[in-house]
């Protein structure tokens, strides 16, 4: 069984993706030990608690200073015992200990095709946005293993989603987690749980 952890900030879209996945048997092998969230008023600690997983919330405003938010998000993490931990619309920097200590252990989702409309500033609504402002004709979702940069991680899956002429950030946002989001964070923990997902020199493999 793969223990997973999902850490969330708001709707929790993705997080419900992951549990109908499981639900479902589109995921095999895994196991939601909790849900981490950083928000106490998100709609994910719902979808959390009706599906029966635990959940911990832990607020920056609850501590004096970043250092012992961070603190208490590790330690939240850690206590869960995960094998994996999944960044599914997490809007914290995750804390660098954490990341070098679950190397290749923690993947995220980012909505658009990466390298393109991703860094510092790239998130939400403004991806859409600077997508559309490009004009691009495709955009879509990106599952990448998290590393110290800024969405830089070795990448696993990519899903693209077509651009319409008369989108508007919010309908192409819609699009892309229906058709991309939703369907690519099940297949990739699905394919993490099943080992066959494989880094090298910062590139993923998937082997049969
Ligand atoms: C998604 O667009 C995800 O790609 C991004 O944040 C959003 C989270 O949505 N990182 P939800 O909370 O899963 O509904």
């Amino acid at each position: 069984m793969l223990r997973v952890v999902v850490c969330v900030s708001g709707g929790g879209t993705n997080l419900q993706a992951i549990i109908d996945g499981i639900e479902q048997g589109a995921i095999s092998d895994t196991e939601i030990v909790r849900v981490v969230c950083n928000n106490p008023g998100a709609r994910a600690l719902e979808r959390a608690k009706a599906a029966g997983i635990g959940s911990a919330c832990v607020s920056p405003k609850d501590f004096g200073d970043r250092e012992r938010f961070e603190e208490a998000l590790i330690r939240t993490v850690q206590e869960a015992s995960p094998d994996l931990i999944v960044l599914a619309g997490f809007m914290v920097k995750v804390p660098a200990e954490l990341i070098r200590k679950y190397e290749n252990r923690i993947i995220n989702i980012h909505p658009s095709l990466i390298p393109a409309f991703c860094g510092k500033g790239y998130y939400g609504l403004r991806v859409h946005e600077a997508a559309l402002a490009r004009g691009v004709k495709i955009t879509g979702a990106t599952v990448h293993f998290v590393d110290e940069g800024m969405d830089t991680g070795p990448i696993i899956e990519q899903k693209a989603v077509k651009v319409y002429e008369n989108d508007t950030p919010e309908t192409l946002q819609r699009r892309v987690m229906e058709e991309a989001e939703w369907v690519l964070l099940p297949r990739c923990i699905n394919l993490i749980a099943a080992g066959r997902v494989k880094v090298e020199n910062g590139r993923v493999t998937v082997v049969e």
